[in-house]
């Protein structure tokens, strides 16, 4: 008998459509995750045009194109550590921002992320940002990923976005939908009708039946914090989209001290 590691939890935000607020998300989850004790990695796979490290505030966020490429050979070696006491800290995994070498990543490029992510046994949860668009290299990260959230706010052109998103993640897994979040929604109701037109006609057109997974607010707070390049939770910990960010990471479980499982040899 040997034990084998599980490795870490893979969650994919996607969305098709840029400005949904997948970077935010993804963000937040992260340190939410981390604050609950998970060892956090968040991996900036929006490969052309990474921006976490500047809604961080931080001079750098670490060198993926160095990992890729072979450059370095070690993922902890890619990665920065992102503290913001009191909170947890958390790996970002990201380029160099204003780099864009990894603009016309393709689908073997991305399988070798995905592959590498798969193996990042340090940690209980890697939070992948898909970047915009459904592309290849976007949509086989999302295949991979073990949940895969598809983010649409009210925005009638958010929807139809979302919609190809479920439709290329339905192809590529043979059938396993993402599970969809509405952002920037202006209450429960307005959240639960753009989920619903979506669910519908993924359910209509498709024959699939995705998740609905929660929503975050419109929040001014939001705006202002990534204008101020401070995280959320730092600047409104008690405003209402930190509480909705919270109720996501629960409905998607904490990965603490994942356990290892014994596999006979063979
Ligand atoms: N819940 C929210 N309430 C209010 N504004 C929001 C919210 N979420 C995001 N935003 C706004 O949307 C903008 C885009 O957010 P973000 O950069 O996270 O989106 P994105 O999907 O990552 O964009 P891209 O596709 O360009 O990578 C933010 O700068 C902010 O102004
Ligand atoms: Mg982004």
């Amino acid at each position: 008998m040997t034990l084998k590691s599980m490795g870490p939890r893979l969650t994919a935000i996607g969305s098709g459509k840029g400005g949904t607020g997948k970077t935010f998300l993804t963000l937040s989850l992260a340190q939410t995750f981390a604050d609950l004790g998970e060892r956090v990695l968040l991996c900036d796979a929006d490969l052309g045009l990474s921006n976490t490290a500047v809604q961080l505030g931080l001079a750098h966020g670490g060198d993926l194109p160095a990992l890729l490429s072979g450059t370095l050979g070690l993922l902890k070696d890619a990665v920065v550590r992102v503290e913001t006491p009191p909170h947890a800290g958390f790996d970002l995994l990201a380029a160099p921002a204003g780099v864009g070498s990894l603009v016309d990543a393709d689908t073997a490029t991305a399988e070798n992320l995905a592959a590498l992510l798969k193996r990042a046994i340090a940690y209980d949860r890697v939070l992948i940002d898909l970047g915009a668009g459904v592309g290849a290299a976007v949509m086989t990260l999302a295949a991979h990923a073990d949940d895969t959230l598809v983010l649409a706010t009210p925005d009638p052109a958010s929807l139809t976005d979302a919609y190809v998103f479920v439709k290329l993640m339905l192809k590529r897994t043979g059938g396993r939908p993402p599970a969809v979040v509405v952002n920037m929604a202006s209450g429960a109701h307005d959240a639960k009708r753009t989920a619903d037109a979506l669910m519908r006609s993924a359910h209509v057109f498709l024959n699939a039946s995705p998740a609905y997974l929660g929503f975050v607010p419109n929040d001014p707070r939001v705006v202002e914090a990534i204008r101020h390049q401070v995280m959320l939770c730092t600047l409104y910990p008690q405003s209402p989209a930190v509480a909705a960010i919270a109720a996501l990471a629960s409905a998607l479980g904490v990965q603490l001290g994942r356990p290892q499982v014994a596999q006979s040899l063979r």
